[in-house]
């Protein structure tokens, strides 16, 4: 997709930046040039991965982001602008994965977990927007998870239907639709038309999340999210990736 090309003076805003997937996705952006904006809900540990990667000599700088506080979500938008007038990647990476019984109904896990990973995703994504539109070429990369495919899930026999996921995986099909439905809202005005939103699953890695369980690297994981977030013009939006290529919803 990028075919790796540099991309100097582009500013991306990863959140959930300072660990796994997004860590891994802050590194590989700064490595195409990219100015990179690691956002992390801890101070300490936003600006300790910052601190690895500049060492590295990429071009990160650490902010301050938990994606359940809108407060801070005008903050760095503010911060954004004065700093580069827009902002021409969002990832929106933060997630969590709560298990849910599905024998002991419990919402509140449903809310928590939904609070992160599509309400975070939306108000953030929303907070950014006027940001990104005065971009050339914005990209939104919405992380989401094989998990979220009602047709792979659906599949006899699919691997993807394990216990337990019924809050994470619901919540990354809602991030799906989201993905979808700005991708509509995008191409039906002339104002938004350069702007690119797309759904990516970097399959299953070894982070934090599943006790570092997955077969991949997060590296591996983070060529997708990277691919989409610097899609050519003629790219595709509202489409749901994983590294091979589109996937069914
Ligand atoms: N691992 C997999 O196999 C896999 C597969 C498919 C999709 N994904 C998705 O990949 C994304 C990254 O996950 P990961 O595997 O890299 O897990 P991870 O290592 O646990 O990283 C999750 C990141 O999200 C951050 N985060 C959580 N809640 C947040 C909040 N309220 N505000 C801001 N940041 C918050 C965490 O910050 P703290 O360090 O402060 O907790 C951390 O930086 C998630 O969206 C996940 O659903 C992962």
């Amino acid at each position: 997709m990028s075919g790796g090309r540099p991309l100097l003076g582009r500013t991306a805003l990863v959140t959930g930046g300072n660990k796994g997937l997004g860590l891994e996705t802050c590194r590989a952006l700064a490595m195409l040039g990219v100015t990179v904006l690691l956002a992390s809900r801890d101070a300490e540990r936003g600006e300790q991965a910052a601190g690895l990667l500049r060492d590295e000599g990429l071009d990160v700088h650490p902010v301050v982001l938990d994606v359940t506080r809108p407060a801070q979500m005008s903050a760095l938008a503010e911060h954004i602008r004065q700093r580069a007038g827009r902002l021409d990647v969002l990832v929106n990476n933060a997630g969590i994965m709560l298990p849910w019984d599905p024998w002991a109904p419990d919402a509140d896990t449903l809310r928590r977990v939904y609070e992160t990973n599509v309400f975070g995703l939306a108000s953030v994504t929303g907070a950014l927007l006027p940001l990104l539109r005065e971009a050339t070429a914005p990209r939104i990369v919405n992380v989401t998870s094989t998990t979220s495919s009602l047709s792979l899930i659906s599949e006899p026999g699919s691997p993807l239907a394990t216990d337990y996921i019924l809050a994470y995986a619901s919540s990354k099909t809602a991030v799906n639709m989201i993905t979808v439905q700005y991708a509509l809202a995008f191409a039906r005005s002339p104002d938004w038309r350069h702007m690119k939103v797309n759904a990516a699953t970097p399959g299953f890695i070894a982070t934090d999340l599943n006790g570092h369980t997955g077969p991949r690297t997060a590296a591996e994981g983070a060529r997708v999210v990277v691919d989409l977030a610097t899609l050519p013009p003629d790219g595709p939006s509202g489409g749901f990736f994983n590294e091979v290529g589109p996937l069914p919803w």
